[in-house]
This record gives structure tokens, sequence and C-alpha cells, in this order.
């Protein structure tokens, strides 16, 4: 697709605003000596974007010139980069910077003290040179990434480019992010992927300014990192055995981890490294059964699901192995946090446990509410008791929502709450002082249909929108973190799949400040953004496929139990059609038993399936066989609702949107 001289060319530029003044100038057009025209599309957008006249050329005889050894590795990092498409290797050079020497590329910190953690950068590109200056390593690589991105798109290929002109066009940027956690996780667990995976997707969240990559490392269906004092972990805990006999899993070694860590260090991502406990914990539990209440062999899951034969809260030698896990995972990982999951522990084994009742001082198998409840502070008590253990390892305990679940504050005193179930825990947490970092799950879960309306709704979620404020104290939310969830997602080409474009609206929503982002904007910039993914070979989903048919809102509901919604245009050729329900808000859902699509009053298509419009898994999506079709005839979808007893009669409350894409 060629967008470069699509009509909104967004010639906003108020040349006269002098830099660090609030300019909403992203994305404007200009022309290089090649006669070719090239857009400001870099992701995330830049906070501050001057736009000037000309381009840079590098000839030759450019040299990338660095003070520093923060400077000299980045250099080196820019050198190789381009090494491969120029074909030719860039000198690079210790020298003296000075802002006025000519024809080259130049990288600095200036001599001033160096700030590690600080991640903002100055980029200047003029006729006569480029001009990267941070005060840190983070902001000299960020510079470089969206230097990268200025770059005529051949420069993502994995081969020499020889018909390019190396133009870059002249601009001033001066940026910062505007959230300090811009992560992604991905669950290795359910779904082992290679170190080769994984480093490859280092390099493409790095470009994004993506700065967090949580391994969700270990859960039933698999532990993945190798721990030398508790060698059957691997040996048993990371391999399904499946029907038909076969071995499948797989798992890093420290060795292998320790390169992923270092790799994403120069590309300035840290890795967090997720153990799941006291749930999601079987996989341990195959290898050691004593860490369980009943000590009963059992084996790695093969298929999706929680199991609740999971870690005895109430076990010493629970306490003494995850103690000892951490010593090593320590080792492996120089993070400053530690995730340690908490959630989801299924308590019914707990319930018949001997040791587990005699602790909560309940009988066995009680049906009692309070001991019920007795028996899950059992959970607080050992998140607790772990965030003591992290904390002697000089780490900083991160779990996911459940870890505040009965309020027990005090235990996890300092804890980051990951905030999945919404963002009200976290809304909670964060009242209460937590740090915390937000991936509901409606919102950031990529297990979700990929799709422009996922990534639009990532990308308009406001940090902190007007209505958010209210609950929580703004500067405790750190970040934002999508994760992907691999129960059906089996290799690199799915785990792109689902990953590619949602995680560039996270980028921006974790970069740009909230009053510089536009959806419309960022798509175009998205546009462009797929040659770069077209090039470095990865099988996102495109963004122009899908197709708003129409939505449903709690004034919709009939009295005859069917909405009706007037499609005209939208089936415009007969096929394969694939019909997304998506469930947005209210407390109701919808449930319906099918839905057809009905032109000039003939049915051309149906759907029988009864279906639960509501939270997460149950937004279906459904083909169907469409074959005659008059996109100039009236068309309509009809959703035959279906209710519970007690919403007979009822106005319902939910939203959602209803999305067709032609396969
Ligand atoms: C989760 O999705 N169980 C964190
Ligand atoms: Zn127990």
């Amino acid at each position: 697709m060629i967008f470069r001289f699509s009509v909104v060319c967004m010639l906003l530029v108020s040349f006269g605003l002098a830099f660090g003044q609030v300019e909403r100038v992203t994305s404007v057009d200009i022309s290089d000596t090649g006669g070719k025209s090239f857009k400001y599309d870099i992701i995330p957008r830049p906070n501050h974007i001057k736009a000037m006249d000309g381009n840079f050329l590098i000839s030759s005889n450019t040299i990338i010139l660095y003070d520093g050894e923060e400077a000299k590795s980045v250099a080196l990092y820019l050198s190789d980069y381009l090494t491969v498409t120029i074909g030719k290797n860039l000198k690079v050079s210790s020298l003296p910077v000075n802002k006025n020497r000519e024809g080259h590329i130049l990288i600095t910190t200036e001599g001033k003290t160096i700030k590690t953690d600080a991640e903002d950068y100055e980029l200047v590109v003029s006729p006569k040179n480029i001009f990267l200056k941070a005060q840190s390593r983070k902001g000299l690589f960020y510079a470089v990434q969206s230097f990268l991105q200025l770059m005529p798109v051949e420069v993502f290929s994995d081969k020499e480019q020889e018909n390019v002109i190396w133009s870059i066009p002249c601009v001033e940027i001066k940026d910062a992010p505007a959230l300090s956690w811009r992560g992604y996780m991905l669950d290795v667990s359910r779904h082992f992927f290679s170190k080769e995976t994984i480093l490859r997707q280092i390099d493409l969240l790095a470009l994004y300014k993506i700065n967090r990559f949580h391994l969700h490392l270990t859960d039933d269906q698999g532990w993945r990192v190798e721990i030398k004092k508790y060698p059957k972990l691997t040996e048993i805990g990371a391999w399904n055995i499946l029907d038909n006999g076969k071995k499948q899993g797989g798992f890093y070694t420290q060795k292998d981890l320790k390169e992923i860590v270092e790799y994403a260090k120069e590309r300035e991502v840290m890795i967090i490294p997720e153990i799941d406990m006291p749930g999601h914990s079987l996989a341990a539990v195959a290898a050691y059964p004593e860490l369980s209440c009943h000590g009963n062999p059992v084996a790695v899951m093969t298929k999706a699901g929680i199991s609740a034969d999971n870690m005895c809260p109430s076990n010493e030698k629970v306490y003494e192995f995850v103690n000892d896990v951490l010593k090593e995972i320590v080792g492996i990982f120089p993070s400053p946090y530690i995730h340690i999951g908490g959630d989801e522990a299924q308590k019914s084994n707990w319930m018949k446990c001997p040791r587990c009742t005699s602790k909560a001082g309940v009988t066995k198998n009680s049906s009692d509410k309070a001991d019920r409840e007795k028996i899950y502070a059992l959970q607080d008590e050992f998140i607790g008791r772990v965030k003591t253990l992290v904390k002697q390892h000089d780490k900083i305990m991160i779990g996911w929502d459940e870890i505040i679940e009965n309020e027990h504050i005090e235990n996890i005193e300092g804890a980051i709450i990951q905030s999945w179930r919404s963002a009200y825990p976290g809304f909670r947490a964060a009242e209460k002082g937590h740090k915390i970092i937000l991936s509901s799950g409606t919102t950031f879960y990529l297990d979700y249909p990929n799709g422009q309306r996922n990534i639009e709704r990532i990308y308009n979620t406001v940090v902190p929108d007007k209505y958010w404020k209210h609950f929580f104290n703004r500067e405790n939310i750190i970040g934002v973190e999508c994760p992907l969830w691999t129960e059906s997602v089996s290799n690199q080409r799915e785990v792109d799949y689902m990953t590619w474009p949602r995680m560039l609206a996270l980028a921006e929503v974790g970069w740009t400040d909230m009053s510089y982002r536009s959806y419309g904007e960022f798509k175009s910039r998205l546009r462009e953004n797929e040659k770069r993914l077209d090039l470095l070979g990865v099988n996102y989903q495109k963004i122009d496929g899908e197709k708003l048919a129409c939505q449903w809102k709690p004034e919709d509901t009939p009295e005859n139990e069917v909405l009706e919604y007037d499609i005209t245009g939208i089936i415009d050729k007969p096929g394969k059609w694939e019909v997304a329900f998506v469930y947005e808000g209210g407390k109701q859902g919808l449930n319906t038993e099918g839905f057809e699509i009905v032109q000039n009053n003939k049915v051309i298509a149906f759907c029988n399936s009864q279906q639960s419009l509501g939270w997460r898994d149950t937004s279906p999506v459904n083909i169907v066989n469409v074959e005659s079709v008059d996109p100039n005839m009236k068309q309509t979808l009809r959703i035959k609702l279906l209710r519970d007893e007690k919403l007979q009669g009822e106005s319902l409350d939910g939203l959602g949107s209803v999305w067709f894409t032609y396969k």
C-alpha cells in the first residue's frame, strides 16, 4: 500500500514555535533530494517534533563519531545495524564531538554525568550533520531508534540495498517517555518458544522503545527455567506427554537465559522473570509432588485450564523450595523485580488438606463461609512470606492483582501490583500507595482476537482519564503492559500475529503524552509502519481488513428480543466472512441464540449457535459463508437474544460492537 501521497498530509507545522513548547505536529510530508517523499512516521510518536527543511545524505565518507563509553556502545550498535543494508561499514571513531562538525553522525553525552535511568534524548537532523544527545545510554539508544525510523524503510531489510538513496529528512526532536514501564509479556509455559524467537522479539520491542519483557516462565503446563538444585523441574516439569505418547515442551538453560538478558540489555530491555505461585504451579508439583497438599504423583497438564494441584501454603518445604528457586533466579536475572504471579490459586485441595485446615483452624471440607475465608487467608499469608523472601534477595516483588485481594496490604508493602482483572484492583492498590502496572484483560490481553478494534481499544486507553482520576494516585501508575497468553498460540508466526501491531499501540500509550495521541493520525503511521514489519519478516495483522458493522447499546434492547441493524454495504463480495462480536462494557453481557444476515428480506447467511457475548473468551468470532451478495441492496444483521430467567423483561445494560472481515 502506498500512502505516501495520501490525502491527510498534516501540514500543521508552526515554524515559529520554540523548541520544547507544545507543538501538535506529528506527520509532515517533505521532499528529499531523490524526489521521494517521507513522513515522520516514528512510532511511538515523539513528544516534541519540529519539521525542518532539507535532508542529510549518508555517504561513504560519513563517520559515526562518539564521546564516552555509552556513546561508543550505541555508535557500534548503529554502525552494525546500518552495515547490513548500506553494505559498507560506517566508520566509528572517538573524537570530541563538536556540534559543528559537518558530514557526520554525532553521538554524545556532552560530557555530562550519566543518569543511568534517564530515557530522554534529543535528535537533530540538519543538512550538515546528525546529532544524537542524551545523558544515558538508554536515551542515546532511543535516539538511534527514532533515527532508524526516519531513514528510508529499506534500512529494515536484512539484505544490502543497492538502489536506495540514504537520505534522512531534517527534523528536531526532543523526547522523553510518559511512563517508565512499557511492557510486553510472553507466556512461554503454555507453549515453549525457542531462544531465537525470544531474541527476535526483543529486537522488535526495542525498535518501539518497549523497555520491559516479562517472561511468564512457569505454569500448570510447563516449567521453563533450569534450576540446578531441583533438576526434575526441567527433567519432568518442562514436558507434556501427549495422548500419542510423544513428548512436547522444552526449557531454557541458565546459560540461555543469561544470553537473553545480555542481548536485551544491549537493547535497553529489562527481562522480568515470573515464577507463578502458589497457584498455576502444577509443573513444579509434577516434578516434586511433596510441594502439594496431597503429595500424590500428578502429570504436567497438556490442555488449557487451571489445576487445583498447586503448592500447599502450609508446608514449610514449599517456602524452602521457593527460596532456593529465588536464589537461582536472582543469579540469572539482574532485574530489580521478581514477579511471583499470585493469580487464580485454586483452593479446593487446601480445603481438604490436614496441614492447611489445621493451620486455618477449620474442619476439613467445611462449606462454612467463614471457614472458607480462613482458608483463603492462607493465600495472603503465603504471599506475605514470599514477599519477605523476595526482599531478602534485595528485589521488589510484583504480583497479579489477587495479591491484594483480601486487602492485607501490610503483608505486601512495597510490592508492585499488575492489575489484570480490570483496572479497578489497580486503582485500589494505587490508592493504598502501591505502584501499579495496568494490564486490564479486556484491553491489554493479546490472547483476545487481534484487529483494529483491539488496537484502538489499547490506543485509547488514557492514562489516566478524567474518570479514573477520581480513584487513584496518578503517580502510582508506573506503566502499561500487554500480556500474550499462549494456550492457543504455538509458534513464532502466531506470536507475531497476536502481538503486532497491537504492541505499537501499547508503545505509544506508554511513551507519548496523551495530549499528542490521536488514533486517526496514529493509524496513518501504522500503515507506513506495515512496510517496516514486512521487511522485518513479521507476520502481523493488517489494520485495514475489518469493517465495523454496528454497535449494540443498552437502549437498543427491544421488546421482541431481536436486535436489528442496517449493515448495507458491509458485505461487498461473496465468500467466507468472519463475524466478531466484541463485548465492550456493562454488567450483563449479551446472550444470543445466533444471528442471521438478511439481504432484501432474504436470509443470505446465518449462525445458529448460542453465544455469550461477555468478557474475554466469550467474545465469539464466527465464520459464515455468504453466497449471493448485492452490495447495493439493503443488508440487515438480526441478532436473536436469549435471556436468563432473571433478566426476562429487564432492559439489558451491555454494549459492544460487531466486526466483519473478509477471509
Ligand atoms: C491471569 O490472567 N491469570 C493473570
Ligand atoms: Zn495444604
